[in-house]
């Protein structure tokens, strides 16, 4: 059960009964160790409303809420509630969690939810910037599904546009020479830099390119043949990143922008018979006055331009139409950079205009960039985005290394699997324990550090504490005994397990995955305090019995929280 909800809970029926209805009792974790476990601060706005002296209501409302089974209550200042659990219902709940294969979190109401995450876009290979949407996008995937909301995972990858003009006459001039294409295709990096080197140097071949985007738009079959074999390969390239990276899109989560080719249209002139549609200089937009600029000037989105074409804003206005009605989705995120929030906020806001959307929530789950140590966008030496997959073996090679040196005694193989666990898993935490809403710099030695808050120092915990199963030969899944928890360093740990559903919840509030590392960097501090103060293999029986339970549901709870981070553990390091 999500612990503090429970609590706020009856702490709110109570405040109701003691004349106070609908005020909130706002119970949060404590702040201070002195002040118990939770604290409940609405009794001063509360007695404020009510004209009421905030101490005597506190005195009503402890009365009432009648918690003695699982806290003790104290009254603090002008009128907080100090709520210490007992410990006899920290056992009892730690029992019930123990055996729950949910650790405690509660299925949600199922709601059909669309993630819209990645969507790189596919004229080039996806560079770093494209990690922050993948691996937050897929932490809100897992959780959600965890949840138990039926999640459509969306990658809606660019296919379609301008851009593919220069691709397609490179490819059309490397066949004709009798090249294969396939083996072109393999380095998609160097294939794009040369389309768009003889797009700048070679008029003829310029001109060349943009009469391939013509064809395209007109649907020429070479033209589009061409295309097709381009997009698998590149498709591919995402693929292969996705499994290496343990990101959960499948190729069949693809919808690139061209399936809503046909749509697009429609979608134009069902806005100009709601009489949305204002022309100016040619192109179709849409004003609407919640988007005015510096002067006062309301700014448009231009769903269709001058030369007919559609813009970006139309592909998803098509979009919103297919996940509203096709997918029936009551939810959609979108995990897409900030610097997309005015598109976005548009998009939305015609389609509500529209009638696209109605009262399903859909919303911008944004994010800052990823810079470099000196604070600026990250590029290679040359001024180009540096490649996603070359980044992965970065950070798996420095794994290895970094293995090596702690443990020169493994083998190869075994060593190369760990570097692999460990180097995605140090990418990925880095992403997922800043707040996504603002920048932050990229930083090798942090992120691969076995101290401080990093994927590797939750996955050394993790394999620490499985040692002491495997150092004592101790079957970890036949444990006997019930928790008997006499130092403070264990109920300092056991209330922090408890807290693991509430934590899952206020992660989904605001898909801040934060709040998940966080508590897991806690949780593995809680219990490295526990393991130094508190023996384990040398106590008494009983004693030993219940902090190798302690020990065994620590670990659970870590390999779990990783799991839905997308970071995979291992047995040792
Ligand atoms: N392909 C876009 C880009 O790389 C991101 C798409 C985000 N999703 C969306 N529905 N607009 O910038």
């Amino acid at each position: 059960m999500n612990l503090r909800q429970y609590i706020d809970d009856k702490m709110t029926a109570a405040l109701a009964e003691s004349g106070a209805d609908g005020a909130p009792a706002v119970v949060k974790q404590a702040g201070k160790p002195e002040f118990g476990h939770y604290q409940a601060n609405g009794v001063m706005g509360a007695a404020k409303k009510l004209k009421t002296n905030p101490r005597e209501l506190a005195g009503t409302l402890v009365e009432n809420a009648a918690l003695d089974d699982i806290a003790t209550t104290e009254i603090a200042g002008p009128g907080f509630i100090n709520i210490t659990l007992t410990r006899s219902f920290i056992e009892r709940e730690l029992e019930r969690l123990a055996e729950d294969v949910r650790f405690g979190v509660e299925q949600a109401e199922a709601a059909r939810i669309v993630v819209d995450y990645s969507s790189p876009n596919l004229a080039k290979e996806m560079h770093i910037g494209h990690l922050r949407s993948t691996a937050i996008g897929d932490t809100a995937v897992r959780i959600l599904e965890f949840l138990g909301h039926d999640v459509i995972r969306a990658n809606h990858v660019g296919d379609w546009g301008a851009q593919f003009g220069s691709l397609l006459a490179y490819m059309a001039k490397l066949s004709a020479q009798g090249e294969t294409l396939a083996t072109e295709l393999k380095d998609l990096e160097l294939f794009y830099q040369k389309a768009s080197e003889l797009f700048k140097t070679d008029e003829a071949f310029a001109a060349e390119a943009r009469q391939y985007v013509v064809r395209l738009q007109n649907g020429d079959n070479e033209c589009l043949a061409l295309w097709s074999q381009f997009i698998e390969e590149s498709l591919s390239h995402c693929d292969a990143i996705y499994q290496r990276l343990n990101i959960s899109l499948t190729r069949d989560d693809a919808r690139a922008e061209s399936a809503y080719n046909d749509d697009l249209a429609g979608i134009v002139t069902s806005l100009t018979d709601k009489d949305m549609i204002t022309e100016s200089e040619g192109a179709k937009c849409v004003f609407l006055p919640e988007f005015t600029g510096k002067d006062g000037e309301m700014v448009p989105a231009i769903v269709q331009k001058s030369d007919g074409g559609y813009p970006y804003i139309a592909t998803d206005l098509a979009a919103v139409q297919y996940r509203t009605s096709e997918l029936a989705a009551d939810r959609a995120l979108y995990f897409v950079d900030a610097r997309q929030a005015l598109h976005l906020s548009q998009l939305f806001a015609i389609s509500r205009a529209a009638g696209l959307l109605g009262d399903q929530d859909f919303r911008h789950v944004a994010f800052g960039t990823i810079l470099n140590k000196e604070g600026k966008p990250f590029k290679t030496r040359t001024g180009d985005a540096v490649k996603l997959a070359d980044v992965v073996d970065e950070a798996v090679q420095r794994a290895a290394d970094l293995v090596k040196e702690k443990n020169p005694d493994i083998d190869d193989d075994t060593r190369a699997a760990i570097a692999e666990v460990v180097g995605i898993g140090a990418i990925k935490y880095a992403e997922l324990s800043k707040n996504r809403t603002t920048d932050y710099i990229f930083d090798w030695d942090t992120m691969l550090s076995f101290e401080g808050n990093t994927a590797p120092y939750l996955q050394y915990a993790y394999t620490r504490i499985r040692s002491i199963f495997r150092r004592a030969d101790i079957d970890a899944d036949s444990l006997e005994g019930t928790f008997t928890l006499e130092e403070q360093p264990e109920m300092v740990l056991a209330i922090k397990l408890l807290q693991y559903p509430e934590t899952i919840s206020a992660v989904v509030e605001d898909y801040q995955a934060n709040i998940l590392t966080n508590y897991l960097f806690e949780l593995a501090g809680m219990f490295m305090s526990f393991y130094e103060a508190c023996p384990v293999l040398k106590a008494e029986p009983a004693v030993m019995a219940s902090r190798l339970k302690l020990c065994k549901l620590t670990s659970e709870v870590l390999a779990h929280g990783l799991s839905l981070l997308g970071i995979k553990t291992v047995e040792q390091m």
